[in-house]
C-alpha cells in the first residue's frame, strides 16, 4: 500500500466499489489491517516517494489528474493506529535515507518498534526522483550509485545507536533503588565519516528489535551490493516469471559475495492477484481493470520510475536498457532482466496500471494457488508482496478465496508465531544475528 489514491493502479480508484479515496479516514486504515490479520498475513508494507512524477512531457499534470501516487501522505503515522487495532501483522515502512539525518531516522523507527511490540520494518531506499531531490533543496538528485555508498554509512550510523549505546541490562526500571537507567551501561557513540557525523548517547532505549527488521528492493548492480550486505528481505520486481528467477538467482549470488549464506535473506515477489469464486469471474474483472486503467498515469508512473520522458516515444517503439540516474531495476525489468520477452511502451505502460511491474495472476482459488506454488518452486523466491488493484477489495478476496486454498494445502499459516517480526518472518532474533554487519556494532 502507500498513503495515497493510487499506488500501483493508475486510474482504478474510478471502480464504483472502490475505496482508495479513503486513504485519508483512520477508518480505512484500521479495517484493511484487520482483514490483513484475519487472513494472516505476515506483514502490510507501505511504500513511499519523496517527490512528484513529472518527468513526462516534463510536467506533473498527467500525475495529477490521474492520482498516480500524487497527492499522497506520510506512511508513518498509519502504523501506530494499525498496530492499536491489531496484535500479530507487521507493519514494513519505506524511508528513504536521501533527506534526513540517520539519528532522527533512528529515533523514529525505535519509537515505532516500541509502540507495534517489534513489529516493525524499514524499507530502505535511495529515491530516484529529480523533483524530491530540488523539493529538499538539493540542485541535482545524487549519482545513482553514490546515493548507495552513502546509504552504507547512513545504516553504520543506525547501527551504532541502535545496537552499541545501549548495552543489554542498561534499563534497570528499579522503583526500590530509584534507578531507570544504569549510566554505565550507555556509552555515547562517535561517528565521523564521509557523509555524516554523529556523538553523543542515543536517546531511545532499546526496542524489542532494535534494529528494525531491515528490507530493500534496489535491484540494480549496487542496488543488490546493498541488498547483499543489509538487507534481511528483499522485494523483487519483475513481470515475468523468467525475470524473477533471473533476479532471484542474482541476489542470491550477491548474498554469497557478501559472505552470507544465499539464503539468509527471504525474497518476496511482486504480484497481483485477481481471485474470484469462479475462473470467469475473475477473468471478467481483469478485463474490468484493463479498461479502465489510466494509459496516462501508467506512463507518468513508468517515466519516473525510469527517469526517461516517454512522451517522447512511439507507443509502438521497443523498451530497450539505459543506465539512467533514476532508478535502474524499473527499466531493466522491460528490457534486459528477461531475454525472452520483448515489450513495446505500449505493452509496458498498459502492464504498469494493474499492479505496477510485478506480475499478474488471475483466477479461481485453485488456479491462484497452482500459479503461486509453482512460481515459488521455479524461481526460488520464499513468498509474494501482494499490490491491490481495487482497495480493500484485491484483499478481501485473497483473504477469502485464497487463503483457505493454500491453507488446505499446507502452504501457509493456520495460526501466527508469537513473537517480533524478525522472529515470525525468519525464525531467528529478536536481533540481528552475526554474521549480519548490523550485529557487529552491538
Ligand atoms: C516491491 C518494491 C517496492 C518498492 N518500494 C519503493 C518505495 O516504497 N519507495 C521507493 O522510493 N522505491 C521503491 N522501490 C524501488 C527501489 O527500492 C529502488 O529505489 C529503485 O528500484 C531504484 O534503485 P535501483 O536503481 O537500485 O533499482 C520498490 C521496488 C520494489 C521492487
Amino acid at each position: 500500500m502507500m498513503n495515497c489514491v493510487g499506488h500501483l493502479a493508475p486510474g482504478q480508484w474510478t471502480a464504483p466499489d472502490d475505496r482508495s479515496v479513503g486513504y485519508l479516514d483512520t477508518d480505512y486504515w484500521v479495517e484493511l489491517a484487520q482483514v490483513l490479520e484475519r487472513g494472516l498475513f505476515d506483514g502490510l508494507f507501505l511504500g513511499d516517494v519523496t517527490g512528484i512524477y513529472d518527468v513526462f512531457g516534463a510536467s506533473p499534470a498527467a500525475a495529477l489528474r490521474t492520482a498516480a501516487q500524487v497527492p499522497m501522505n506520510d506512511p508513518v503515522p498509519l502504523i501506530p493506529l494499525m498496530a492499536h487495532a491489531t496484535r500479530h501483522l507487521g507493519f514494513g515502512v519505506t524511508v528513504s535515507v536521501a533527506y534526513e539525518a540517520p539519528y532522527l531516522l533512528a529515533r523514529r523507527f525505535t519509537t515505532l518498534d516500541h509502540l507495534t511490540r517489534g513489529r516493525v520494518a524499514w524499507n530502505v531506499v535511495t529515491s530516484y526522483l529529480q523533483s524530491g531531490a530540488r523539493s529538499l533543496g538539493q540542485t541535482e538528485l545524487r549519482a545513482h550509485d553514490e546515493r548507495y555508498d552513502r546509504a552504507d554509512e547512513f545504516l553504520e550510523v543506525c547501527y551504532q545507536l541502535w545496537e552499541g549505546s545501549w548495552q543489554e541490562g542498561a534499563v534497570r526500571r528499579d522503583p526500590q533503588r530509584g534507578v531507570y537507567a544504569d549510566p554505565d551501561r550507555v556509552r555515547p557513540i562517535v561517528h565521523k565519516g564521509r557523509y555524516f557525523e554523529s556523538e553523543g548517547i542515543f536517546q531511545c532505549e532499546p526496542s524489542p528489535q532494535r534494529t528494525p527488521l531491515l528490507f530493500q528492493a534496489g535491484g540494480s548492480a549496487r542496488g543488490a551490493r546493498f541488498a547483499a550486505r543489509h538487507a534481511e528481505c528483499i522485494f523483487l520486481g519483475a513481470p515475468t516469471r523468467n525475470g524473477l528467477r533471473t533476479s532471484a538467482l542474482a541476489i542470491r549470488a550477491a548474498l554469497e559475495q557478501a559472505g552470507r549464506a544465499p539464503d539468509s535473506a527471504q525474497l518476496f515477489g511482486m504480484l497481483t492477484v485477481i481471485v474470484d469464486e469462479t475462473a470467469q469471474r475473475a477473468q471478467e474483472r481483469y478485463e474490468a481493470y484493463r479498461q479502465r486503467g489510466s494509459y496516462e498515469g501508467a506512463i507518468a508512473l513508468l517515466s519516473g520510475w525510469t527517469g526517461i520522458d516517454l512522451s517522447g516515444y512511439q507507443p509502438d517503439d521497443t523498451l530497450s536498457y539505459v543506465d539512467t540516474n533514476a532508478g535502474q531495476s524499473a527499466l531493466a525489468s522491460f528490457s534486459k532482466l528477461d531475454p525472452e520477452r520483448e515489450w513495446t511502451v505500449r505493452d509496458a505502460v498498459e502492464f504498469v496500471t494493474i499492479g505496477g511491474r510485478g506480475a499478474v495472476v488471475v483466477g479461481d482459488a485453485v488456479q491462484v494457488a497452482d500459479e503461486l506454488q509453482s512460481l515459488m518452486e521455479e524461481t526460488g523466491i520464499d513468498g509474494f508482496n501482494l499490490a491491490w488493484v481495487e482497495s480493500p477489495r484485491t484483499f478481501h478476496d485473497v483473504v477469502r478465496y485464497l487463503v483457505p486454498e493454500l491453507q488446505r494445502r499446507g502452504a501457509y499459516k493456520t495460526a501466527y508465531a508469537e513473537g517480533t517480526l524478525r522472529e515470525k518472518l525468519l525464525g531467528r532474533g529478536p536481533y540481528l544475528e552475526a554474521p549480519h554487519v548490523g550485529a557487529s556494532f552491538r
